[in-house]
């Protein structure tokens, strides 16, 4: 039997939607969220991942603002900046692109960022709230891939989760955030031995690996949903994931497609987590 396509694309319409109507209500209380963007040099992609981000706000009506910052910016030129943008209070969220140039050593980047503005979920203050069970702002692609999960209604509790890929951004938050959920997380990597045996093991497979076609549909069970965050360019330049699609959607229940899976998901958790961190400092302000 095939299996039912999660679209990311609708859902993420669906969530904007609602939060249009959401920032609506936020400006008569006079709370108007604004995320602010900081690239540094020009690799096309991550250019191409802040435009969308940027144009994701205009949109629904988060202001938004892009700092572009040539190549060769130093590490202590990027955090006065960002230190900068904790003190402005028109900003409620920071956003650095990654990857940095080389000269410039992300963790420093990160932890400068202050955790109330963190719109990313990469600080370890984040991390660590995350990892303990606390209300924070869960990475945006973790958070996507678990809406994406509940708006199907597949239970989670109980579950096998297996994640094949452990980056800082995907694979490990995700795997914390299904573990919350109270699912039986495990973790694969590169150097994992019998990878396709422990993947056929998965009642809910979720692959963040950045490899074109790795997972075929013998590393998969039977009725499995298949969560597929590679973004690859084919030959022809047309993007696919790190799932095979025509090979594992006959076998799985649900799986998600690329493009118009996982990703329009995750700059939706952004606008989410943007949203929320202006409610919280705005709050607070009014408090203090
Ligand atoms: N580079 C690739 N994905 C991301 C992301 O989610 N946030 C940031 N800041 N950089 C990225």
């Amino acid at each position: 039997m095939a299996a039912t396509v999660i679209w990311g694309n609708e859902l993420a319409s669906k969530f904007r939607e609602e939060m249009k109507l959401e920032l609506e209500g936020l400006k008569k209380e006079g709370i108007e969220p604004g995320l602010t963007v900081v690239i540094v040099g020009e690799d096309p992609a991550s250019k191409s991942y802040v435009k969308a981000k940027s144009k994701a706000c205009e949109q629904i009506g988060i202001r938004s603002k892009v700092i572009e910052l040539p190549a060769d910016t130093t590490e202590q030129e990027l955090v006065t900046i960002v230190q900068s943008l904790n003190k402005d209070e028109t900003v409620h969220g920071i956003l650095v692109q990654l990857p940095l140039p080389k000269q410039i050593r992300e963790e420093v980047i990160i932890e400068t960022i202050s955790p109330e503005k963190d719109v990313d979920g990469f600080h370890p203050t984040t991390i660590g709230k995350m990892l303990t069970g606390q209300d924070t702002f869960f990475p945006c692609t973790p958070f996507g891939i678990v809406k994406m999960v509940q708006s199907q209604n597949i239970p989670i509790e109980g579950k096998h989760v297996v994640v094949v890929g452990r980056s800082n951004i995907v694979g490990k938050p995700v795997g914390q955030l299904f573990l919350n959920e109270n699912a039986t997380v495990t973790y694969c990597h590169s150097r994992t031995k019998n990878l396709k045996e422990i993947t056929r093991q998965a009642d809910i497979l979720i692959v963040a690996v950045g490899r074109i076609h790795m997972i075929t549909a013998e590393y998969v069970k039977e009725g499995a949903v298949v969560i597929d965050v590679g973004v690859n360019r084919k030959d022809d330049g047309k993007l696919t994931g790190d799932v095979d699609f025509a090979s594992v959607e006959p076998v799985a229940s649900y799986i998600t497609p690329v493009p118009k899976g996982v990703g329009p998901m995750t700059i939706t958790m952004l606008l989410h987590n943007t949203i929320k961190a202006a409610r919280l400092l705005e709050q607070k302000e009014r408090i203090s």
